[in-house]
């Protein structure tokens, strides 16, 4: 791995404290980094060194659901030497001076270290941003390579996505920007291609012969928290309809890339995004009791925590095939999963027999208890032949009893320093997703109100059933070590 700076603008908002300062961690420990990496972190208020690290250090130990592993003071330590702090206004030309003198402090005179530029902060920045870092030489690429990480959402529809696409291509080149859907770099996302097209046996039945219907789920068992100003701005299907949803449909539908090169992942993945029809009328848009009185969010908001809706891919593969999507906060359960449904043959042997007429269903579950595993009917031991609901399944702990997942900012990080684009987005593939998801919002539907603790609006369950089927309930027996040794 070359080494690099890394400047992290908006080290104190809420992606910094979730993601990025626990994967810094992680990547210390793990001693992925390069010795001579230096890491900035900037934003408004004046801090101290040693508060610096007093915050790094109350970030690590608040809890997090991403990151429940211990911390160690000799990581700390180790962290805490690579780490410096610039306070500044992002829309302040003299900021960016102090930025390329404290760099070259810190090299003690050299000044052409490679960079990655993360943006953990508001868009309405940006244009600043690139203007200063190119105003000061921060960007120019003589003798080194400038990378740029951006964070989702791209635009907040076409029209914008397309004018911010504009704008950091007037700064930058397309192989130097690194636009972060963090759901592309999910280990169990990208174990979707390995199983798909490094086995020769399941592929054959990913078509319209063999599927009756797709279903993808995002559900959180948990409300906003403090992310009011942002999030009711946005809503759900902006939020992770527009960008994670649609990446994990890709995934398991895609055709198999020609190489795997991210050019042609990309555009496989895109292929799917633009082969989509939309239903408009079909969204249900769902609100959680209480939500108005979360922090910072309108008191008469009508912004929606929940989405439901039906799609279909317009290709040879899967032309009939009908996909529901659904994503919202405060349900019932946290799982995000991905679940293909198979069609019954009609003369199956047991059919007549109890609980005989149940679809085989791959499920590849994103998280908690990742995983793949197919649902199979097998016989229960006993005189007779009655039946059993089982499960074929790869879980990963399981499998990997020592092993830590990268999380998935770790992974595209690493990506991204080593220039690897495929599980980033490039321009066309996120105004392809705009370009379908505002098909959806010209004229939004009112957001039913639903329980929290549900499993959202009754409307979302009507979208589904009307059609004859039913939203599968995430399975709590999938790769949960506490169900099988409860069943021993
Ligand atoms: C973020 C959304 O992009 O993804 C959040 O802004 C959502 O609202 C989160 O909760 C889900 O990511 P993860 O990795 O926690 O499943």
């Amino acid at each position: 791995m070359d080494s690099f700076d890394l400047v992290i603008f908006g080290i104190t908002g809420n992606l910094a404290q979730i993601k990025l300062i626990p994967v810094l961690y992680d990547m210390v420990e793990k001693d992925i980094l390069p010795e001579s990496v230096q890491i900035v972190g900037t934003a408004r208020s004046p801090m101290t060194q040693e508060e610096f690290e007093s915050y790094f250090h109350k970030v690590l130990h608040q809890d997090n659901r991403h990151h429940k592993h211990d911390v160690h003071e000799a990581v700390l330590k180790k962290l805490f030497s690579k780490l410096h702090y610039l306070p500044g206004n992002l829309d302040d030309p003299s900021f960016y001076r102090n930025i390329k003198d404290y760099l070259k402090k810190i090299h003690k005179g050299e000044g052409k270290q490679n960079l990655v530029f993360y943006l953990a902060t508001y868009p309405q920045l940006y244009q600043s941003i690139f203007d200063n870092l190119k105003k000061i030489g921060l960007s120019d690429q003589e003798k080194r390579w400038v990378r740029l990480i951006i964070e989702k959402p791209i635009g907040l529809d076409l029209p914008s996505a397309k004018k911010l696409n504009k704008l950091l291509l007037k700064y930058f080149h397309e192989n130097q920007i690194f636009r972060l859907d963090h759901y592309l770099g999910k280990e169990t996302l990208q174990n979707i291609l390995t199983f798909r097209f490094g086995n020769g046996i399941f592929e054959p039945m990913m078509n319209k012969k063999y599927i009756d219907h797709i279903q993808v789920s995002a559900l959180e068992d948990f409300g906003i928290g403090k992310r009011g100003g942002y999030y009711d701005s946005v809503g759900a299907l902006k939020d992770v309809g527009q960008n994670h949803l649609l990446q994990m449909l890709t995934i398991p539908c895609m055709d198999p890339p020609k190489e795997f090169l991210h050019t042609e992942v990309v555009k496989e993945r895109q292929k799917i995004i633009k082969k989509l029809i939309s239903y408009p009328k079909s969204l249900i848009l769902g609100q959680y009791e209480g939500y108005q009185k979360e922090e910072n969010v309108a008191p008469d908001s009508v912004t929606d925590t929940y989405f439901a809706f039906k799609t279909e891919i317009n290709n040879t593969r899967f032309k009939g095939v009908p996909i529901y999507i659904r994503g919202g906060k405060s349900l019932k359960q946290t799982a995000t999963e991905i679940s293909i449904v198979f069609k019954n043959p009609t003369n199956r042997l047991f059919k007549n027999l109890d609980g005989g007429k149940a679809p085989n269903v791959l499920v590849y579950r994103i998280q908690p208890n990742e995983g793949i595993m197919l649902q199979i009917l097998t016989k229960k031991p006993d005189h007779g032949t009655a039946l059993n609901h089982s499960f074929m399944q790869y879980c990963y702990p399981q499998n990997f009893p020592q092993h830590t997942f990268p999380d998935a900012y770790e992974k595209l990080i690493v990506d991204a320093i080593r220039g690897d684009q495929t599980y980033f987005n490039n321009a066309a593939e996120v105004e392809s997703e705009w370009k379908y998801i505002d098909e959806f919002t010209a004229k939004l539907p009112e957001p039913c109100l639903y329980k929290p603790g549900s499993w959202g609006p009754k409307e979302a369950d009507e979208l589904i059933e009307k059609d004859g089927r039913k939203w599968l309930e995430p399975s709590n027996q999938l790769c949960s070590f506490t169900t099988i040794s409860s069943l021993k």
